[in-house]
C-alpha cells in the first residue's frame, strides 16, 4: 500500500493542492478554475474516484473511504471559500459605489405656487367636494355687469372714479371689474338651473397701496341658485367654509346692505389672536380685532330677486344666496401674514415662509 498511487501520502498532497488553489483564487472566475482542475471530471480527485472500482477486494473499503473523506474536505473548503469570496466582492462593490452626502447639491430654487394661488386651489376644492362648479369671468368686465345688472343704480357710490378703475376711452363703459360678483351675471345668464357655482378671480379697486390695502386684490364669490334656498343654507355652506379653512374658529353674520342681496349681511370671523378674549378688557387691546372679538371676513346675502329677475328666472320658484369674501384676508387670518404688500412683491421667502409654515 506505500508505493501504491492511491496511498495517504499521496492522496493528502492532492486534498492540500486542491485546498491551496481554493485559496489563491481572489475572484469567482479564479475559484471557478481552480474548481474544475481540483474537481472537475477530469480532476486527479475524479480520476482516483473512479480508480476504485479496480482496487482488489481488502484494500478497496480502506482507499474508498480515504478518497471520499478527502473529497467532502475539498468540497467544504470550495464552500468556504466561496462565501469569503461573495462577501469580500460585496465589500468591495459597496466601498466603489459609497455616496459622499456631503458633497454640495444643485442649488437652483424649486419653485412653489405663490401663497394666493395655493389658497384659491384650496378654496375651490372645499366647495368641489361639495359638488359645486367653479366660474369664471373676464377681468375687463361691461360696466353694465359690474353695476346695472347687480343692482347698482347710476349713483351708487361705488359707481365713482374713486373706487372704480374704467378704462379709457370710457364711453365703451368697461371696467376692471371691481368685485367677483358680475360672474353671478354671467353664470345666471349662461348656465342651466341649479346653479351651485364658486368663482375665484382678480378685483381691482383704486385703492390706497397699505398693509390691508392693495389695488389688485382677490375674492372668492359663491352663488347658489336652487329651489327652496333659505338663508340657512348661506350659513351652513359658509360655516362649513370656515371650519375647514380655520379649525375651531366661530363665524357670526350681522345685518348689512348690498343692493344684489336682501337680506344682506356681513360674515365676520372670531378674532384669530385674543378669540374676543379683548373684548370689554382694557388692559389687553387687541390690535387685530380693535377689540372687538371679531374680524369682518366678506358679504353675503339672499340673491335679491330683481337679479334673478334681470337674468329671466322665474323668482317664484327659484332664491339663491351669494357670498364674496376676499382670499388675501383669508390669507391674513389663516396663515398670520401681517401685510398684504408682501403678497404683491414675489420675494420668494415669503411664499415659501407662508406655504411651508401652513403645511
Ligand atoms: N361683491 C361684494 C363686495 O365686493 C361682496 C358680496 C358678494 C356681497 C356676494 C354679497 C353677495 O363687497
Amino acid at each position: 500500500m506505500e508505493n501504491h498511487p492511491l496511498n495517504e501520502k499521496a492522496v493528502s498532497a492532492l486534498t492540500d493542492r486542491a485546498l491551496a488553489a481554493f485559496d489563491a483564487a481572489r475572484s469567482f472566475a479564479e475559484l471557478k478554475a481552480a474548481r474544475l482542475k481540483h474537481l472537475g471530471d477530469k480532476s486527479e480527485l475524479a480520476l482516483l474516484n473512479k480508480a476504485i472500482g479496480t482496487i482488489p477486494g481488502a484494500l478497496r473499503k480502506e482507499v474508498g473511504q480515504r478518497v471520499g473523506a478527502a473529497r467532502a474536505k475539498v468540497h467544504l473548503a470550495l464552500a468556504a471559500r466561496e462565501k469569503e469570496i461573495t462577501s469580500a466582492e460585496l465589500g468591495q462593490r459597496l466601498a466603489r459605489e459609497k455616496v459622499d452626502v456631503t458633497l454640495p447639491v444643485g442649488l437652483a430654487p424649486v419653485g412653489e405656487p405663490h401663497p394666493i394661488t395655493a389658497l384659491i386651489d384650496e378654496l375651490g376644492d372645499v366647495f368641489i367636494a361639495m359638488g359645486w362648479e367653479i366660474a369664471e369671468g373676464p377681468e375687463l368686465e361691461a360696466e353694465w355687469m359690474n353695476f346695472d345688472a347687480l343692482n347698482l343704480g347710476p349713483n351708487h357710490p361705488a359707481r365713482a372714479t374713486s373706487d372704480t378703475l374704467f378704462v379709457d376711452p370710457v364711453e365703451n363703459h368697461l371696467v376692471l371689474r371691481t368685485h367677483t360678483s358680475p360672474v353671478q351675471i354671467r353664470t345666471m345668464l349662461s348656465h342651466p338651473l341649479p346653479i351651485y357655482v364658486v368663482c375665484p378671480g382678480t378685483t381691482y379697486r383704486a385703492d390706497e397701496f397699505d398693509a390691508t390695502h392693495v389695488p389688485a386684490f382677490h375674492q372668492l364669490e359663491g352663488l347658489v341658485v336652487d329651489k327652496g334656498i333659505t338663508m340657512g343654507h348661506l350659513k351652513g355652506s359658509l360655516d362649513h367654509l370656515a371650519k375647514v379653512m380655520f379649525g375651531g374658529v366661530r363665524t357670526r353674520i350681522r345685518p348689512s346692505y348690498f343692493p344684489f342681496t336682501e337680506p344682506s349681511a356681513e360674515i365676520d370671523l372670531e378674532c384669530f389672536v385674543c378669540r374676543g378674549a379683548s373684548v370689554g378688557d382694557p388692559n389687553a387691546p387687541c390690535r387685530t380685532c380693535n377689540s372687538e372679538g371679531w374680524i369682518e371676513w366678506g358679504g353675503c346675502g339672499v340673491v335679491n330677486p330683481r337679479v334673478l329677475a334681470a337674468c329671466g328666472i322665474d323668482t317664484d320658484s327659484y332664491s339663491g344666496f351669494a357670498f364674496g369674501m376676499g382670499v388675501e384676508r383669508t390669507l391674513m387670518f389663516r396663515n398670520g401674514a401681517a401685510d398684504m404688500r408682501d403678497m404683491v412683491e414675489g420675494d420668494i421667502r415669503f411664499s415659501r415662509a407662508l406655504i411651508g409654515g401652513a403645511r
